[in-house]
């Protein structure tokens, strides 16, 4: 079977960069994205493609070569659906808010109501893929309505999780570590499998295309992002202890990450951990792993969550205490709010719930993103209901100038590493703050001894 037409349901994060890629490399195949928030889809729409509703590295040239030609973003679902032998279901699976599995399981109406829209849509035979992160076992529910409340035809389901981090989506989706595709082992599962892989090696070699039967696929996506967010907080759990005993933790990193079986990639310690997957997904596996009764397995995966709030908690209680325990009308300097660099992306970033902490202790917060609004900070805290909109609104300040955000002010803490403030004049920062002038990096991005000549007090994480 030969692809001539996809379909994507989901503008987001993942749907809008990979539909993307897969029409520049395809310009044989038609892709349509299809989304209902209006304002999206207008987004992806604009002619100029700096104002994307993304912000990616590479984003808006991929964007400008295939739009219009092969690439095409619209909110008429129904027609896109009908159209495609192959459509994509790439909504988001948010923790649950409400009911069972509240705050731990994933959220599936999304995919529920996707997966009832193509059913009734749908009059020839399709091939639906789940690209989004999913719960094992989710392809069976997926095929329970399909079936049942279809027109008759047939639906193959294929699981093709997506490994993409944001800021580096664009290169990730043009070199992959490997294409991950699951399906049935039926002749018809088999044709469906090879339909997908086809259309990944148009630019991917075929022996990183591992197919693989489709709970194997599904699984694989939550322990990808399990074992990542698991190094992490092994590594935030060494900088405390490097911080009582003299050990760096940046040397420590360095040194067992040379060790080929351990390796280098994610040692870095942070602030904690951010991003709308990492704890999203292991609270979804706890989930999953309870309810089939494995309390070990459960208690072992959370205990990476646990260790990430506390990561976030430590570093707001190290202000405090640092500050002669009292923020109070302090004004603290945020530079970064995005959840890591070259993101506009805020979920679940760090700054939030330290921002938060500090905010209970009546700080005043300053904050300068290169990528994030005023109205995005504000709607992030918001959204934890902690105190009413009007005294988050009065507690914070935005800025377009780093300079400016940081003056008058006692303390900087660093959230997110963007690289532009490693280059700062940070003389002239210090200059314009308080004193004695404290820096708190929660990236380890800053030179320590220049801080420390230039008269700051300079705190790492894990040293
Ligand atoms: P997102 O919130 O950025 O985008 C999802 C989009 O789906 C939204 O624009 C929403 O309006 C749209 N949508 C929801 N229901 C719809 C419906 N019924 N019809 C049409 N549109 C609908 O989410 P995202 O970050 O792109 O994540 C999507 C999925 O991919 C999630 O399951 C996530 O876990 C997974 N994932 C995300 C990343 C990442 O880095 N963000 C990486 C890998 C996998
Ligand atoms: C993650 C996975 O990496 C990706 O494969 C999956 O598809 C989606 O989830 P993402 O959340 O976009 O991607 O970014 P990632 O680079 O994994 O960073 C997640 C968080 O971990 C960020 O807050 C980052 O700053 C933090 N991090 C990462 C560290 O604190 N230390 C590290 O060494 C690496």
């Amino acid at each position: 079977m030969k692809i001539t037409k996809i379909c994507c349901i989901g503008a987001g994060y993942v749907g809008g960069p990979t539909m993307a890629v897969i029409a520049q490399k395809c310009p044989h195949i038609q892709v349509t994205v299809v989304d209902l928030n209006e304002q999206r889809i207008k987004d992806w729409n604009d002619p100029n493609t700096d104002n994307l509703p993304i912000y990616e590295p590479g984003l808006s040239e991929v964007v400008a070569e295939a739009r219009g030609r092969n690439l095409f973003f619209s909110t008429n679902v129904e027609q896109a659906i009908d159209q495609a032998e192959v459509i994509f279901i790439s909504v988001n699976t948010p923790t649950k808010t409400y009911g069972k599995g509240k705050g731990m399981a994933a959220d599936l109406k999304y995919i529920e109501l996707c997966a009832r829209q193509i059913a009734k849509v749908a009059k020839s035979n399709k091939i639906v893929v789940e690209k989004s992160t999913l719960p094992v076992r989710t392809a069976e529910a997926i095929k329970s309505i399909l079936d049942n409340t279809g027109n008759g035809v047939q639906f193959q389901i294929l699981s093709n999780p997506e490994f993409l981090a944001e800021g580096t989506a664009v290169t990730d989706l043009l070199n992959p570590d490997r294409i991950l595709i699951g399906g049935d082992s039926t002749p018809e599962g088999n044709d469906a499998i090879n339909a997908l892989v086809d259309v990944y090696a148009n630019w991917v070699s075929k022996d990183k295309i591992l197919t693989t039967n489709v709970w194997s696929s599904e699984l694989s996506k939550l322990t990808a992002n399990a074992f990542l967010a698991q190094r992490i907080s092994s590594i935030n759990a060494m900088s405390e202890l490097c911080e009582k005993t003299g050990a760096d933790v940046n040397e420590v990193a360095r040194a067992i990450g040379m060790d080929s079986r351990i390796g280098s990639k994610f040692l870095k310690a942070s602030v904690g951990f951010g991003g709308s997957c990492f704890q999203k997904d292991i609270l979804n596996l706890v989930y999953i792993a309870k309810s089939y009764g494995l309390n070990e397995v459960a208690d072992y995966w959370e205990q990476v969550i646990i260790m990430n709030d506390y990561q976030k908690r430590r570093f707001s209680n190290k202000i405090v205490q640092t500050l002669y325990n009292t923020v109070a009308d302090k004004k603290i300097t945020f530079l970064g709010w995005a959840f890591k660099k070259d993101t506009n992306d805020t979920r679940e970033s760090a700054a939030i719930y330290v921002a938060n902490d500090l905010i209970n202790e009546q700080a005043k917060i300053s904050v300068y993103d290169p990528k994030v609004s005023k109205n995005k900070i504000l709607s992030d805290l918001d959204y934890l209901d902690t105190r009413k909109p009007s005294e988050n609104a009065d507690a914070v300040l935005t800025f377009e100038s780093p300079y400016q955000a940081c003056e008058g002010a006692h303390a900087i803490a660093i959230l997110t590493e963007w690289d532009e403030f490693i280059k700062y004049d940070w003389q002239k920062i210090y200059d314009s703050m308080q004193k004695p002038a404290f820096v708190f990096d929660g990236r380890n991005i800053l030179n320590a001894k220049e801080l420390n000549k230039i008269g700051f007090i300079y705190n790492a994480i894990g040293s």
